[in-house]
């Protein structure tokens, strides 16, 4: 097997590690760095539970080789709580109920960090169209284009 060393920013910490030339990048994440608030779900670029930002954008880390990442900035769902203390945005998907199962939710919070980067006071059409790539199986997505919304108001 072909490995490679992947040095890459997780979370603006350096990160090394050793892996297969065909590792995806969650792959990476999940069973190499153990990081698993991002989910494995479809594993097609079809569900979003598997959402990280990659320089700021984000990208279904299933459908991005690991080798993509050589240099760059990723960031994960771990990457927003500064230790004990949520972050605002994942505050307010709690106030609104934007959570059930939870299985979509770190997709969902890294497609809405991306957003609210870009576009600090989106509309309701924005929000959906950036989270079009997630699916939700339990919310119904209204909760969780209302807590977007409300980040973005506060
Ligand atoms: S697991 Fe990556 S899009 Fe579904
Ligand atoms: S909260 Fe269950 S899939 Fe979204």
């Amino acid at each position: 097997m072909t490995t490679f060393t992947l040095h890459f920013w997780l979370n603006n910490q350096p990160e090394s590690v050793e892996i297969p030339l065909t590792a995806t990048l969650l792959d990476v994440l999940r069973d190499e760095l153990h990081m698993t608030g991002t989910k494995r779900g479809c594993g097609i670029g079809e569900c979003g539970a598997c959402t990280v930002l990659l320089n700021g954008q984000a990208v279904n880390s299933c459908t991005v080789l690991a080798l993509q990442a050589q240099g760059q900035k990723v960031e994960t769902v771990e990457g927003l709580a500064k230790g004990e203390e949520l972050s605002s945005l994942q505050q307010s998907f709690i106030e609104e109920h934007a959570v059930q199962c939870g299985f979509c939710t770190s997709g969902m919070l890294m497609s809405a960090t991306g957003l609210l980067r870009q576009n600090p006071h989106p509309s309701e059409k924005e929000i959906r169209t950036a989270i079009s790539g997630n699916l939700c199986r339990c919310t119904g997505y209204m909760p969780i284009i209302k807590a977007i919304e409300k980040e973005s108001k506060r």
